[in-house]
């Protein structure tokens, strides 16, 4: 699965990749919000090449892909989707803090939610979020997910029980929100 927005391609992670994702993946600010945090560029480098296997995203085993600029093909954050095998879809994004507040994570879904809703006609789409995780909710929201469920201290996460907010959001209302087939830039 690769994509084009009109500012940024999302394709397969590359070896030469690692010491860039390193550095913001290991960024304690971050990671904050999420499971993954590398300690070493080594662990980076095994997650890439078990990556590497997979060209198409297959349900139950989360797919990641880079998130590079067009103009010059740099690594600025990272995108992962996991399919289920009853047609949804959950998904986890990531922005190195240079790129963040620049609309790239909303760009970086719209094209994301294009080839699910299209090509891979998937009937609903949905995000876990801390609700202390200030931009990734009003990323949510921007991109015209709905909030569905508030749940309080539902996980145990590095030591302490925290709330988890679930969003989502249906083929029929991305169509009526954007028009059949919208975001769609490229994909193959
Ligand atoms: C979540 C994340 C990808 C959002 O990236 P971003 O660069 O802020 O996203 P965008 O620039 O596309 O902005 C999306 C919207 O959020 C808004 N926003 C961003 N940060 C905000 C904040 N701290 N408070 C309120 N709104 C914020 C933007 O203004 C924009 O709204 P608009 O479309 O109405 O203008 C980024 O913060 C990140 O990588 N965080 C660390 C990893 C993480 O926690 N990921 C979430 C896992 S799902």
């Amino acid at each position: 699965m690769e994509l084009s927005t009109e500012r940024l391609r999302l394709d397969a992670l590359k070896e030469s990749d690692a010491p860039a994702l390193f550095g913001y993946r290991a960024d304690p600010e971050v990671s904050r919000y999420q499971g993954w945090r590398p300690e070493t560029l080594g662990e980076v480098e095994c997650f890439i090449r078990n990556q590497s296997a997979r060209s198409a995203p297959s349900p139950g085993e989360w797919f990641q892909r880079a998130i590079r600029l067009a103009e010059d093909g740099s690594l600025i954050g990272d995108l992962g989707v996991c399919l289920s095998a009853d047609g949804q879809a959950e998904f986890g994004i990531t922005l190195a803090p240079a790129a963040q507040g620049r609309g790239y994570a909303r760009e970086t879904l719209h094209g994301l939610f294009g080839e699910l809703f299209g090509r891979l006609d998937v009937h609903r789409v949905h995000a876990s979020v801390d609700p202390r995780n200030a931009a990734s909710m009003a990323l949510l929201k921007t991109v015209g997910m709905r909030q569905e469920a508030h749940f309080r201290e539902s996980l145990q996460f590095r030591g302490e029980w925290v709330d988890d907010v679930i969003f989502a959001l249906l083929a029929r209302e991305w169509r009526e929100l954007h028009g059949r087939g919208a975001g769609f830039a490229a994909s193959r």
